[in-house]
């Protein structure tokens, strides 16, 4: 059975995830966050003390990764262990960023983000999909929004909380994630060129929704 592939790329805090969560949802896809892998294995270098490729690179093959899916929702494996509510603090998104820069790792992961989509009708995001892991991708979208605008929602999300930084340091960081991830040697970031750019800019939240759902039944009629 042919499966439906839409690939969702784009910049840190553009609102992929929870954008691409909800569409799903609507549709009845699995929604794969291919960034929860990357943040898996930042979080067993963390524990093992090998963020480095040297360190990394040779047990690469050992780390398993799983996605399992609870009421739609997607919970990520590390060796085994439910590690989806410990893998969105500052320093396990840093190391991320660094072993998302590792052949081995991008390689170990590649092969489990093919099989999901050969298996499932799935909305799959990250920065890679439509460029390396799905070239042949039902659909492509590019969701981006400025990085003044990227900033000033994380602002908004986290000032209620005591130790929210200042707006000026939030948007230094996603502008040095941009910076990473746009010139990393393998897989940067970049727009297929197959891709519909969708900036969210001047959008809101349910008026992307909408607005991707509309593309992808346009694509599928
Ligand atoms: O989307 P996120 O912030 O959860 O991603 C975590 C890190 O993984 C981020 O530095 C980018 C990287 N990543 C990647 O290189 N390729 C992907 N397909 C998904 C994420």
């Amino acid at each position: 059975m042919k499966t439906i592939n839409i690939a969702i790329d784009g910049p840190s805090g553009a609102g992929k995830s929870s954008i691409s969560r909800a569409v799903a949802a609507d549709l009845g896809f699995i929604h794969v966050d291919t960034g929860a892998m990357y943040r898996a294995v930042g979080l067993y270098a963390i524990r093992h003390d090998c963020l480095s490729p040297e360190k990394l690179a040779p047990v690469v093959e050992d780390i398993a990764i799983d996605l399992k899916f609870i009421g739609g929702a997607q919970r990520v494996l590390l060796d085994g262990e439910d590690v989806s509510d410990h893998i969105r603090t500052p320093e396990v998104s840093m190391a991320a960023s660094v072993v998302s820069a590792i052949p081995e790792v991008r390689a170990h992961l590649l092969d489990l983000q093919k099989k999901m989509a050969a298996e499932n009708n799935i909305l799959m995001d990250g920065r890679d999909i439509g460029s390396v892991i799905l070239p042949h991708a039902d659909l492509k979208i590019f969701l981006t929004a400025s990085a003044e605008e990227r900033a000033s929602r994380r602002y908004l999300e986290l000032r209620e909380k005591p130790d929210c930084p200042p707006y000026e340091e939030i948007l230094k960081d996603i502008q040095q994630r941009d910076y990473n991830d746009t010139h990393r040697e393998i897989a940067p970031l970049r727009q297929a060129e197959d891709a519909v750019l969708v900036d969210t800019s001047n959008m809101g939240f349910h008026e992307v929704v909408d607005h991707i759902k509309a593309l992808i039944q346009e694509k599928l009629d």
